[in-house]
């Protein structure tokens, strides 16, 4: 089993943010198999950086469906992205300068805030947006 398992759960019914839910599901899986293998700096890099990348392009992408919509919790919801790239910046920052952190620590985070934020706050706009729609 996976550290961190996709559920239907989590589904906010539009295909495009299900695919890049689903990926950063797999950037933290890939973060913490990087951690498991024996704290590999260099890997543990790459997973971080991997991780970063999709979770900026996934942010962007939601902002813009949400303004699209109008959503009005959109800069509420903006902060919440703000501070979790603040938060895997900080810690990236932290690996560069070998600063002795708890990489464990991070996976577990990262895993609970995606969790509760999809079911949570990224549901919020997809019943919003479908509720456009009708
Ligand atoms: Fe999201
Ligand atoms: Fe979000």
């Amino acid at each position: 089993m996976a550290f961190f398992e996709w559920t239907d759960e989590l589904s906010v019914q539009n295909k495009l943010i299900d695919s890049q839910h689903k990926r950063l599901i797999t950037a933290v899986n890939d973060f913490h198999d990087s951690i498991n293998k024996g704290n590999d700096e260099t890997a543990i890099r790459k997973a971080v950086g991997t991780l970063i990348y999709y979770v900026g392009t996934h942010f962007a992408d939601e902002e813009k469906l949400m303004e699209k919509y109008d959503y009005p919790q959109l800069g509420i919801h903006r902060r919440m992205h703000e501070r979790l790239t603040q938060r895997v910046l900080q810690y990236e920052e932290k690996l560069k300068t070998g600063e002795k952190i708890l990489n464990l620590d991070m996976a577990i985070f990262l895993k609970g805030w995606l969790e509760d934020h999809i079911a949570g706050t990224d549901k919020k706009y997809a019943i919003f947006i479908a509720r456009q729609k009708k």
